[in-house]
């Protein structure tokens, strides 16, 4: 059973630079007890070693129904939806899975490419006609990633602008909370008719591969829909945003990335592992009582892992808190790790090796149209970033 205990710590938020994960994470050490949202107390983990165990171990539990939240979320317990395998175990989630790694197979990844470059120059090419200041959010962080997920599941061009707009108010933060709700049965409605309508016509999507696959119902493979477009948006948007942020503050590391394009890949993987934007979001719960480094965590017991703390575990890294594109980054755990690791890792990276590339190839002069401590951001969200970053070549 959880249990209320006086006096245990909420997770902490606030941050003093605001590229690092608020210090106290650390101070707390690598497993301490920790107040969820709605008052529980379970435990935070903030080490690499710790982080790995857990998340590779099938005592500890993603199922939504037993989700805990360390912060403010409207969707924590929710019954989990036929096809969210972000939110179930095995044997479920091995299913779902293993029908999908078949859909994200490297052929489509490639395939993806060239249509990955083309989007990405289109809104280059819109932000030159914009002119100086632009807001790189809008302009150039959001509509790629959701281009993207377009391309891939196959929504139909003349779809994308109503696709865009539901996901944009979906996952908004200045609406009105009906009008996210309306979002999210327009995004669910719409994948419904994608499903069926890929039925009538297939294509050469991942749709139509789930269709084709004669396993899955319509509700399932409308919600897989839902939550590739939610867990592959919102993300990379704000590691594209976010990243350039941190080029633009970090001049030296700008410089080194410029001098030489080839190191992109290697830039991609330093600054997922130093930025880790899904700061709060991973959560298990116990399902049986597990002794976790000396200590005992008992079933039912919530755990929220703190992945930008693994990642800044100088246990586990050299130098953690210092930024370096030019090294060779390995083992961080920015896309999760274990059964639930990252589906569209792969994806994610590509967009974002082209998505700085050519920002910094088409762009020579790029720098901030505002001071640094003037770019508002995302602390109090589930996924880091900044809300805006006004940008002039
Ligand atoms: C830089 C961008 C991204 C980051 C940092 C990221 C991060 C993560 C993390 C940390 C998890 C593990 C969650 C957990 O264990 O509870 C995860 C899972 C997942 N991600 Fe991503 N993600 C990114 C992009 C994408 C994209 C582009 C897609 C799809 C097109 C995607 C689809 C998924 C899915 C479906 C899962 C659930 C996998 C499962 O439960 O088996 N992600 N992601």
């Amino acid at each position: 059973m959880t249990e209320t205990l006086p006096d245990v710590p909420t997770i902490p938020q606030h941050r003093t630079t605001p590229l690092d994960p608020p210090p106290e994470l650390h101070d707390r050490g690598p497993l301490s007890r920790l107040t969820f949202a709605d008052g529980t107390v379970g435990w935070l983990v903030t080490s690499h070693k710790l982080t790995r165990a857990i998340l590779a171990d099938a005592r500890f539990s993603a199922r939504g129904e037993l989700r805990k939240s360390p912060i403010r979320d409207n969707l924590a317990n929710e019954p989990t939806k036929p096809g969210m395998f972000i939110a179930q175990d095995a044997p479920e989630h091995t299913r779902y899975r293993r029908l999908l790694t078949g859909q994200f197979t490297v052929r489509r990844m490639n395939q993806l490419i060239p249509r990955i470059q083309e989007i990405t120059n289109e809104h280059i090419e819109g932000m030159r006609r914009h002119g100086p200041p632009v807001d790189l959010v809008p302009e150039f962080a959001l509509p790629i990633p959701s281009l993207v997920i377009c391309e891939l599941l196959g929504v139909p061009y003349a779809d994308r602008g109503r696709f865009q707009r539901d996901s944009s108010n979906m996952l908004s933060l200045n609406k009105p909370v009906e009008e996210v709700r309306a979002a999210v049965q327009s995004v669910e409605d719409y994948m419904l008719g994608l499903v069926k309508a890929k039925r009538e016509q297939p294509g050469d999507d991942l749709m139509t591969g789930l269709v084709q696959l004669n396993e899955l119902t319509d509700e399932e493979m409308s919600n897989i829909g839902f939550l590739l477009l939610v867990a592959g948006h919102e993300t990379t948007a704000n590691m594209l945003a976010l990243g350039t942020y941190t080029l633009l503050t970090n001049p030296d590391q700008l410089a080194v990335l410029r001098s030489d394009e080839s190191l992109v890949d290697n830039a991609v993987e330093e600054l997922l592992r130093y930025l880790t934007i899904v700061h709060f979001g991973t959560t298990r719960t116990a399902i049986e009582d597990v002794e976790l480094d000396g200590q005992l965590v008992k079933a039912g017991e919530p755990l929220a892992i703190s992945l930008p703390a693994a990642n800044r575990d100088p246990m586990r890294f050299v130098e953690a808190d210092r930024l370096a594109l030019n090294g060779t980054p390995t083992g961080h755990v920015a896309f999760g790790h274990g059964i639930h690791q990252c589906l569209g890792q792969q994806l994610a990276r590509i967009e974002m090796r082209i998505g700085f590339a050519t920002l910094l190839r088409e762009f020579p002069t790029l720098r901030l149209a505002v001071e640094p401590q003037d770019v508002p951001m995302r602390d109090d969200m589930a996924i880091y970033g900044v809300h805006s970053l006004p940008v002039a070549w």
